[in-house]
């Protein structure tokens, strides 16, 4: 893993892998992010998950294998390769199109680009070192993955302008100490000048301290 990206990347070993869903999607989202994970995430990424699909961050697989219905053609990209082991054993051989090891914050291959209908950040973006627009070139990367008339969504925690709880103060503290989360600059007005400076059409929604979006309508000569 590139040195300085790898910290949001590096905590998913194959012991966190196998507590993630339960200490994050079920615990921390309800009780520290106010956010559920089925009510409200996973709704979101049914919504916009299309044929073609690249999920960048992928975790555990969660969302994707609970969406068996929308595509059979998924590339699944992170820079843990524990993160994409777990993934695809969780989705499934017959729904993978193929599997990537990459930083979000390099250059996506030529193979890569133009070649998705959606491509979904969950949970990425608040992992990413830097301010929200030193996060630009991770949305930059994404949206160059998408066929024209496609469509980027995803999900991320917020650390300003936000009014987190008890709980949620204190797991951001020790996360962003860690280098886990690096979220401490990312509001929702700083979420979407990034997104708009790719999209003509962006919504975006929050949810106790998450902003779900959705952009489309590339900007061209970006
Ligand atoms: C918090 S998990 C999110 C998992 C899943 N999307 C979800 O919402 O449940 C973040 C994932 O992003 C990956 N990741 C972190 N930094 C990355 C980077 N620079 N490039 C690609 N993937 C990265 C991690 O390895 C991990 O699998």
């Amino acid at each position: 893993m590139d040195m300085g990206n790898e910290k949001g990347a590096k905590i998913y070993s194959p012991l966190v892998l196998k507590i993630y869903d339960a200490w994050v999607l079920t615990f921390s989202n309800n009780y520290a992010w106010r956010c559920n994970t089925e009510h409200i995430l996973l709704n979101h990424f049914r919504r916009n998950m299309a044929a073609k699909h690249l999920d960048i961050g992928v975790g555990t697989g969660y969302y994707i294998a609970n969406t068996p219905e929308n595509s059979n053609a998924v590339t699944l990209m992170d820079l843990n390769p524990n993160s994409l082991a777990s993934a695809a054993k969780r989705i499934g051989p017959h729904r993978i199109h193929h599997v990537l090891q990459h930083d979000i914050f390099m250059p996506l291959p030529d193979s890569e680009k133009g070649q998705y209908d959606s491509v979904s950040l969950y949970y990425l973006l608040h992992c990413l070192r830097g301010t929200m627009d030193e996060k630009t070139r991770a949305i930059e990367h994404a949206s160059q993955a998408l066929k024209p008339d496609g469509i980027l969504h995803g999900a991320t925690i917020l650390g300003k302008d936000v009014e987190h709880n008890g709980l949620g103060r204190y797991l951001m503290n020790v996360y962003n100490k860690k280098g886990i989360f690096c979220n401490t600059s990312d509001s929702y007005e700083a979420l979407k000048v990034v997104l708009s400076r790719y999209f003509e059409h962006v919504t975006l929604q929050q949810h106790g301290v998450v902003a779900l979006f959705t952009a489309t309508n590339q900007v061209r000569g970006k």
